[in-house]
């Protein structure tokens, strides 16, 4: 007979708690009518049993004690919301192995112990669902798993760090400086505790892995990806950047020509007409191009109680579903049952379009210098943009590349410095969509 309730229980009451149990508790919500069994919040442990999260809890339902949930063998489902990759992977191991279902947030945990995590799920033969760990309450992950599943993915491109993409918008906007805005988005609650996560890339990177790993069956592979931030992003390149018509966004790529796989995050200048280029502010987005479908985009909020929530809450459900009617891992945590054999391409291998703005002396000549030293390495200009704006004693020289090799441009980009005319470093950032690539 199937049961008529079926018992979860949560690790944190922080902000996705929070908004977990808020949604589950609302007198208004549908949840019951569209389930036909009952969810049941059996318990819930964070440190703090005391702060005022303006939830009103049973008595007893809140407590100190984690191992209350993970050993309480009354509980189906046990809900990871702590984050952090130490307590966090120790009571979703220890519930795994409780032989309990598992629903966690926690990106920067499957990015980087994820392999172990799955595994030992498999052996168990439990689900781990993940879906609020990627780009908050946008359902992408059962997109790639099952959506998707008649698709050979080839791309993915995602906007997927909200602050990242708050501190760009307005810098765009206003033309505020990137600390002037990190410290807003910090004020407004929006980046990690540790905000270099957001703003060096970490976040997003945390994030590619587990898009790379659905979309091309891969294991997760953190460390082999390349990262790069947008701390290094100066008004000056924003308004550059739309002079030549583009915006400039943090993007996770994610790229597989069937025998190598791309995998990088880094600021990005896109077309200011492109889809993706439109998504400001705090949302994220998800541009895939897969082979039947063809491209597809998705659109949402990244982050926040409620959305992340809704989120966590679809996998509990999704667990439940399948445990009234006696079955777990149903579907393969990354889709498939197998991981697939795959090279990550080197960074230096890469091809992609470039903007470099050099800052040099405003006399005759220099510009034939740099571009001589551009076509040496096989780096053809496709605009060129010098104002004569001032910027300390030099000029900024601003030039727009075709398709080039990443190794080529560093040796440029080396040499250039060298050069007596250049003041400092180059600024570069890589261009994708130019001419509809
Ligand atoms: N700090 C993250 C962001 C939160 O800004 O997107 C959601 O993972």
């Amino acid at each position: 007979m199937k049961r008529n309730i079926v018992n979860i229980g949560i690790v944190g009451f922080g902000t996705v708690g929070s908004g977990l149990v808020s949604i589950l508790l609302d007198p208004k919500s549908e949840l019951s009518k569209k389930l036909g069994f009952d969810l049941r919040i059996k318990r819930i442990a964070d440190k703090d049993t005391t702060r005022d999260r303006g939830i009103t809890l049973p008595p007893g339902l809140l407590t100190h004690d984690v191992s209350t949930i993970v050993e309480d063998p009354e509980i189906d489902i046990v809900v990871e919301l702590v984050g952090g990759t130490t307590f966090a992977k120790d009571i979703i191991l220890k519930a795994i192995k409780a032989g309990k279902q598992v629903v966690t947030a926690n990106k920067a945990l499957l990015a980087l112990e994820g392999n172990e995590v799955f595994e030992a799920a498999g052996k168990m033969g439990v689900d781990v669902g993940f879906e609020a760990s990627v780009a908050g309450g946008i359902p992408i992950i059962k997109v790639m798993k099952e959506g998707l599943v008649a698709n050979r993915i080839q791309s993915v491109y995602g906007i997927i760090n909200g602050t990242a993409n708050f501190i760009l918008s307005k810098m765009t906007e206003e033309g505020a400086s990137f600390n002037d805005v990190l410290a807003e988005a910090q004020r407004l609650g929006y980046a990690e505790a540790d905000p270099t996560f957001d703003v060096e890339g970490v976040d997003s990177a945390h994030k590619l892995a587990i898009l790379a790993s659905l979309a091309f069956g891969i294991p997760l592979s953190y460390h082999s990806q390349y990262v790069e931030g947008i701390s290094r992003i100066t008004p000056l390149d924003i308004a550059f950047a739309s002079e030549f018509g583009y915006k400039i966004k943090l993007l996770g790529i994610a790229k597989s020509d069937g025998h190598e796989v791309e995998l990088r995050v880094h600021p990005t200048m896109l077309p200011r007409d492109q889809m993706l280029a439109k998504v400001d502010g705090v949302f994220n987005a998800l541009y895939i191009e897969s082979d039947a479908v063809g491209p597809t985009m998705y659109y949402g909020r990244g982050a926040g109680a409620r959305p992340t929530g809704s989120a966590v809450l679809a996998d509990i459900v999704d667990i439940a579903r399948n445990l009234r009617h006696g079955i777990t891992a149903r579907v393969p945590a990354f889709g498939r049952p197998a991981n697939e054999p795959f090279k990550v391409r080197k960074m230096s291998d890469v091809t992609s379009c470039y903007y470099f703005r050099f800052s040099v002396h405003d006399k005759p000549g220099v510009l034939s210098k740099i571009s001589g030293v551009l076509g040496q390495h096989d780096i053809s200009i496709e605009s060129v943009i010098q104002k004569g704006r001032k910027e300390g004693g030099s000029v900024p020289l601003v030039i727009l590349t075709h398709e080039a090799v990443e190794h080529n441009v560093k040796t440029a980009l080396e040499e250039i410095r060298r050069l007596s005319v250049v003041e400092a470093d180059a600024m570069m950032i890589r261009v994708e969509g130019a001419n509809g690539r």
